[in-house]
Parts: C-alpha cells; sequence; structure tokens
C-alpha cells in the first residue's frame, strides 16, 4: 500500500495533473469499523452456511423480502483478498435476533438462520442470500458483518439501505463515518434481482479493509 501512494505521488509530480486528495492517496475508501452490537451469537446455527433463507433440513424459507449480498473483499490497493472468512448476522422479519439478549427470542422464525459465514474465493468475491434488513426499536435496519482476511486483517462492521430516512437518526449509522467515501461502503444501493430470483434483491458491496 506504502509503494502504491509513493507511485500515485510520482506521477502526481511527474505530471502536475492528477489530483490528489490526501485522504484518498492511499486509494480505496475503506469500509469503517462498526461497533458489533450485543447480538453476536454465543453458538452459532447447525446450518451456518451463506444461504440465510434456507436453514437446512427445513420446508419452510424464511418470512421476509430476499436480499442478495454480494461482492468482493479488497485491500486499499484493490488487490483482491481471497480465502477471507465472511460472517454476516442480522434480526428476523419481526426484528428478533436468535440470541440469549433477544427479549421475544422464543417467538422468532425459525426458518431464518440468523447467521452465515463462507469464505471468499479466488476472486476474493463473496455472495449470501438473506433478508432485507427491518428495523428493530433503536436501529435503523442493518445487517452485521465480521471479516477476517488470511493476513491477519479484522473488520467489524454494518451495512444499511441507502436513503432510509431512519440513517439519519440511528447513532450507530451517524458515527461510521469520517470520511464522505466512505458512505458507498456501507449504504447498500438496492436492485431487483431480476433473473436470479422473483421479488427479490440484490447489491453489490466490496469490502475495503486498509
Ligand atoms: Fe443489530
Amino acid at each position: 500500500m506504502r509503494s502504491f501512494s509513493r507511485r500515485l505521488l510520482l506521477t502526481a509530480a511527474a505530471t502536475t495533473v492528477l489530483p490528489l486528495r490526501p485522504t484518498r492517496a492511499g486509494g480505496l475508501a475503506a469500509t469503517p469499523s462498526q461497533t458489533e452490537g450485543p447480538f453476536y451469537p454465543t453458538a452459532f446455527p447447525a446450518d451456518s452456511d451463506n444461504d440465510l433463507v434456507q436453514v437446512r433440513g427445513q420446508a419452510a424459507r424464511a418470512i421476509g423480502t430476499v436480499l442478495h449480498l454480494q461482492g468482493r473483499v479488497l485491500d486499499a490497493s484493490g488487490k483482491p483478498l481471497d480465502g477471507a472468512l465472511v460472517e454476516i448476522w442480522q434480526c428476523d422479519a419481526q426484528g428478533l435476533y436468535d440470541h440469549p439478549r433477544q427479549p421475544g427470542r422464543d417467538r422468532r422464525d425459525t426458518a431464518f438462520q440468523g447467521y452465515g459465514k463462507m469464505l471468499t474465493d479466488a476472486q476474493s468475491a463473496y455472495a449470501f442470500r438473506t433478508l432485507k434488513p427491518v428495523a428493530y426499536p433503536g436501529r435503523t435496519p442493518h445487517i452485521h458483518l465480521k471479516v477476517a482476511t488470511a493476513d491477519g486483517r479484522q473488520l467489524t462492521t454494518q451495512f444499511y439501505l441507502a436513503g432510509d430516512p431512519q440513517n439519519e437518526r440511528d447513532f450507530v449509522y451517524r458515527a461510521a463515518v469520517r470520511d464522505p467515501q466512505q458512505r458507498r461502503r456501507i449504504d447498500m444501493r438496492l436492485q431487483p434481482a431480476s433473473g436470479l430470483e422473483e421479488g427479490a434483491f440484490a447489491t453489490t458491496m466490496d469490502i475495503v479493509i486498509a
């Protein structure tokens, strides 16, 4: 990363036309770190794969709107980080986590896996089939993530629905971003998952770990 920024500086000095913004000199804006929150699983579900909408051995599908969340894990120079462990967890369509601290946990949708993990492939890609997140008391809709790369980098963060009016009242969301360029690292822009799954949405979120 250092040598990359030095190359940028040298290029800028040589040509004097390349605009250099100090916060971007390292390359890509990093995904901001955010609190883990109180609901990271204390015990992992028997099925912990990357399809949270369908629990292995169950006929029922999770209640809610399906979201295909995908992207790549990159360092700040854009280098793919393959073999990174990506974990996600979130509440069900009623706003309930599968967690001992969750009041009303026994009412949760047991067809929703609530937690999933996968390793990035050779293209550094990850993909989850999960739910479009919903709000619960005190929080705007969000998905929690933890990433651990093969070379020892770690990131804990949260993704949000871009433009949701509740975001600006959410204390975690408001505190998340120091550089405005980081906003797109946590704002999910949803598109219809046309051709992939009827009635579902899709979003691409690259995770950048400095
Ligand atoms: Fe949460």
